[in-house]
């Protein structure tokens, strides 16, 4: 077992009880999953850039940790990490910049990568878009870049040698979650709400044999356990 300059004690992937750290904790995936994850049991860290976040985090039940993907050193990352079970990424620069997407989206990717594989934390869980979103709307610039700087993101989490799932879940909405899903390899692209997909990854931690697959996940009609048992893997 590895432990990490906060203590944390890893424990056994897919046992009752895990150990989780949220990239993104404070966002609209993120603060769910939060939630979902410490509901079930598990000991949850998660990343916050602003010092007000914390206390939320704390009050959610989980560990916060104070510091800005885009400048912190991979090393940095990696010690905050170091001794967690899995890694769910859902940060995102939500519409920002380019630059910005490329340093969220792209880079923060990269550098979680690099310190999921520095800090032995095996099981990575990206969440990611379909490339074929909104393909009905009128073109942007900044979406296009957005679509392409997520799936560079996706090869290279592919191509690593990382106990990797890719979640690609629909246009993203706040209903509340109906606890049923589509989730396959391929579907057509249509929304789903946060809540859904905060419930999907909750269970996606707790399911090792799910891996190195990359899955779109829309609202449907499954219940979201059988949707991943369904998955036959
Ligand atoms: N919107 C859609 O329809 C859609 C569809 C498919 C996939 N997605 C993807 O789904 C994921 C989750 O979406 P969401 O709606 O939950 O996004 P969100 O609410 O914008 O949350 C993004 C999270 O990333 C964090 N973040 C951004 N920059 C950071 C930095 N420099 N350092 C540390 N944390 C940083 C944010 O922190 P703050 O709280 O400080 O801002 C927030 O916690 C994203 O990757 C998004 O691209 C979205």
């Amino acid at each position: 077992m590895m432990e990490c300059e906060f203590g944390w004690r890893a424990g056994l992937l897919g046992g009752a009880r895990m150990k989780v750290f949220v990239i993104g904790a404070t966002g609209g995936v993120g603060r769910r999953l939060v939630r979902e994850l410490v509901q079930r049991g598990d000991d949850v860290g998660g990343l916050h850039r602003r010092p007000d976040q914390a206390s939320a985090l704390r009050d959610m039940g989980a560990e916060p940790f104070d510091a800005d993907l885009a400048t912190m050193t991979e090393g940095d990352l990696a010690s905050v990490v170091a001794g967690t079970d899995a890694l769910v990424f859902t940060a995102g620069a939500g519409g920002g910049s380019a630059e910005m997407t490329t340093g969220i989206d792209g880079h923060g990717v990269s550098k979680s990568i690099a310190a999921a594989q520095a800090a032995d934390v095996r099981r990575f869980i990206l969440v990611s878009a379909f490339p074929e979103a909104w393909r009905e709307r009128p073109r942007s610039e900044g979406f296009e870049h957005y679509l392409a700087v997520k799936k560079q993101a996706d090869v290279e989490l592919a191509a690593s040698d990382l106990d990797w799932v890719i979640l690609r879940p629909a246009e993203l909405t706040d209903r509340t979650g109906s606890g049923t899903v589509s989730l396959s390899r391929a579907l057509i692209h249509t929304t789903v709400s946060r809540d859904n997909v905060a419930a999907t990854l909750a269970e996606l931690v707790h399911h090792p044999t799910v891996s190195r697959l990359v899955l779109e996940l829309t609202d449907g009609p499954h219940r979201i356990p059988e949707a991943i048992q369904a998955l036959k893997v």
